[in-house]
């Protein structure tokens, strides 16, 4: 009943609780126990107790209307959700108990308990748009009532649809398309694009890059803890150069081993978000050129306006003002929905030929009408606009923390870190924040990671920035080692 006393006052609480505990024991359920599992029809009966109590006038509608929505949820119990996680997931990655979301709304996330978060995450970036979505949820509906999935190569009339919506906002002279459904199969398959056009395997990747976790993309993913476990630390076909370093490129280039370069532009994931400079992208493009060698510019991260410094860069090869030879792009691209595509030149993409690949799901119809609604909305919704906007308000407020702990502020658009003095400050800022009603994205090192959907608003940055003043202001009273 910890939930109900989160949701109004104590003493009413105490109240209800009191009134609906013989009631709730009679019928099996523990309402004292957090873990308890409570059914459907437990909760329905509980629920009518709850109204006729209402009727007496313990509750608001506010809070009957919460109350319900926390026994729906809570159909399954945290306990239970937890329980079965643990027992039967492979730990492939850390499980994260600590909040079991089950609703959305814009940049809002609700959880098991009825406690609501602001999300600084965005589901790794693919949450732009927010954690619900009835436009998308009405277009995959009608779809998947008349059509629910077509493999890659047949011709569709949705994906006709997005081809056309997508392809005003995408790098000039980029309009060939490979649908994947995740951003590592992407990378797999650019870089298998990349070797039919060159003609050779070799790969040059950056020091701290990050391309997802399939074979192929970790082969060129540099940390090697993610690759030794596989025997993909000695690939003879990837060099790791140092990253923003144009000397080493050319260096590496001039030997003439490897004919194709990827990179993000702006590191996220291994880096703690690190922007390339501008005149190293630029160098980047004109080394390939100079070598004939093809740049991947790995946009899965980057995408979809996150690093829009100015209304209309979708891409942040368009703040870079560079135009990639194949581009992977991902995350909100469905609005939450999965779907990816590899996107390349034709003189590029007619080096492969029928069976070199193929793909059940690639391409799939729902995910092409996600995909066609949530372009649609971010174009409605200016997100480039928004995030040129909210970012460096983000930044400069950010910024203007006077504060010992708070070493470097960098960032594109609404893709920012945050350095720390230690990574136990990190997760000490984390926890605070999470107290304070803001649920953060993952950490590199001493670094804190901010990605909020795309579409926050100017009031909502603020909001954030105030917990985030005192979240700091705590951590400077609690003494770090
Ligand atoms: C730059 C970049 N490339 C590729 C990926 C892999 O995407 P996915 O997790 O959809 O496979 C990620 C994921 O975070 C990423 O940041």
């Amino acid at each position: 009943m910890e939930t109900l006393k989160a949701t109004m006052t104590a003493k009413k609480a105490e109240k209800i609780v009191q009134t609906l505990e013989g009631y709730c024991e009679a019928k099996g359920v523990s309402i004292k126990d957090h873990g308890a599992e409570v059914t459907q029809k437990q909760g329905n009966a509980i629920t009518v107790k709850i109204l006729q109590l209402n009727k007496s006038g313990y509750l608001s509608d506010g809070m009957l209307a919460r109350i319900v929505e926390m026994l729906e949820d809570s159909e399954i119990s945290s306990h239970e959700a937890i329980k079965l996680h643990r027992r039967y997931k492979i730990p492939v990655s850390r499980l994260e108990e600590d909040v079991i979301p089950v609703r959305g709304d814009g940049v809002w996330i609700t959880d098991i308990e009825g406690r609501r978060f602001m999300d600084l995450d965005s589901n790794y970036s693919a949450a732009n748009l927010g954690y619900s979505n009835h436009a998308i949820a009405r277009a995959l509906f009608n779809q998947a009532s008349q059509l629910i999935t077509m493999k890659e190569d047949r011709v569709q009339v949705p994906r006709t649809r997005l081809i056309k919506t997508i392809l005003p906002i995408l790098p000039k002279g980029l309009d060939q398309f490979y649908w994947q459904n995740s951003g590592g199969e992407a990378v797999d398959k650019s870089l298998k694009i990349a070797k039919a056009y060159t003609k050779q395997r070799g790969v040059i990747a950056m020091i701290d890059g990050f391309h997802g976790r399939t074979h192929g993309a970790v082969a060129v993913t540099y940390n090697p803890a993610y690759r030794e476990p596989f025997g993909l630390d000695n690939e003879n076909w990837v060099r790791f150069v140092p990253f923003n370093d144009d000397a080493a490129l050319e260096e590496a280039l001039r030997q003439g081993t490897e004919k194709i370069v990827i990179m993000e532009l702006a590191q996220g994931e291994e880096a703690g978000i690190r922007p390339a400079r501008r005149e190293y992208a630029k160098r980047a493009r004109e080394l390939c050129n100079e070598h004939d060698a093809l740049l991947i510019v790995d946009e899965v991260q980057t995408g979809f306006g996150r690093t829009a410094m100015k209304e209309g860069q979708w891409w942040a090869s368009d703040y870079y003002e560079i135009v990639p030879d194949i581009i992977t792009i991902g995350k909100s691209y469905g609005g939450g929905f999965p779907v990816t595509s590899v996107v390349t030149r034709e003189d590029i993409s007619k080096k492969m030929k029928p069976g070199y690949d193929g793909s059940t799901f690639g391409g799939n119809p729902l995910a092409m009408v996600a995909a066609t609604v949530a372009i649609r909305q971010m174009r409605n919704a200016n997100i480039t606009r928004n995030v040129a906007e909210r970012g460096p308000q983000l930044i400069e407020g950010l910024k203007k923390i006077k504060s010992p702990l708070v070493q470097d502020v960098r960032g594109l658009g609404l893709y920012i870190g945050i350095d720390l003095p230690s990574p136990t400050h990190v997760s000490m800022l984390q926890e605070k924040l999470k107290s304070l009603g803001i649920l953060s994205s993952l950490s590199t090192r001493n670094t804190a990671r901010l990605l909020p959907p795309t579409i926050i608003s100017k009031t909502e940055v603020n909001l954030l920035l105030e917990k985030l003043r005192t979240a700091i202001a705590s951590l400077e009273k609690s003494q770090v080692a």
